[in-house]
């Protein structure tokens, strides 16, 4: 759902996406690449890495590391990947409870193991349709996003501009994922509280 409404939204303002999966014919993927005209295709994770300069991880967040190990370190080497995951696990019902958390976050743990890779946190803490239209939610509502490189969030929020964002709060390095990770238990109560999912997270000083 993330990775189609990401990739569609990116061929809108102009980019070539290839949708990445676990097999080279995924029906949906191929299903969101006709409906989305020529500048979309579809491939393996490691065909998308290997086509994009910017990777988004639209993955399960309990698989992620293993979707951005099958996507190739060499593939992502030097480039951006931008970790949109959340490392829920539904696996016990709800609530969701986070795999890693107060210490450590799936944004550093992709970091770690792929040292070569600018990894860059972003849009984890809204729904996927807020994401791309943040004018859904009134008013002024804020994206969060972190990472070690400067010009790799540089990039990152040009891309969010594109999308219509204005309030963009860098946190720092990628260390900061762990809170932006830890807002999700909240998110999922406040979904539950306003029995949707158009809402956001906003600053007020
Ligand atoms: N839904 C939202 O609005 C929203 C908002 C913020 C953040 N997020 C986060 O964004 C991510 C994507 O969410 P989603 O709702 O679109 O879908 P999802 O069902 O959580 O994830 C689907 C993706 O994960 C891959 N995947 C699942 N199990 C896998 C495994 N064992 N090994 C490798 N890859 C695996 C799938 O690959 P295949 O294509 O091969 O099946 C597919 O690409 C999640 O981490 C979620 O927490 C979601």
């Amino acid at each position: 759902m993330v990775g189609a409404t990401l990739g569609s939204k990116l061929v809108q303002v102009g980019h070539e996406v290839k949708m990445g999966s676990r097999s080279p014919d995924n029906e949906k993927a191929v299903k969101w690449s006709k409906e989305n005209g020529s500048r979309a295709s579809y491939g393996t994770f490691a065909d998308a890495a290997a086509f994009g300069d910017v990777v988004f991880n639209c993955t399960a967040g309990v698989a992620s590391l293993a979707a951005v190990t099958s996507a190739g370190g060499n593939n992502l080497k030097g480039k951006i990947l931008v970790d949109v995951a959340n490392p829920l696990d539904f696996s016990r019902g709800m609530p969701a409870t986070l795999t890693v958390c107060n210490t450590d976050s799936l944004g550093e743990q992709i970091q770690r193991a792929f040292p070569y890779v600018n990894v860059v946190k972003a849009l984890n803490t809204m729904n996927c349709v807020v994401m791309v239209n943040p004018s859904l939610v009134p008013g002024d509502h804020d994206v969060f996003i972190c990472g070690n490189d400067r010009q790799a969030k540089e990039k990152v929020a040009e891309i969010l501009k594109s999308f219509g964002w204005r309030s963009i709060i860098d946190l720092g390095d990628i260390s900061a994922a762990r809170g932006t990770e830890m807002i999700l238990p909240l998110w999922l109560r406040l979904m539950g509280h306003y029995q949707s999912p158009n809402f956001n997270f906003k600053i007020v000083r």
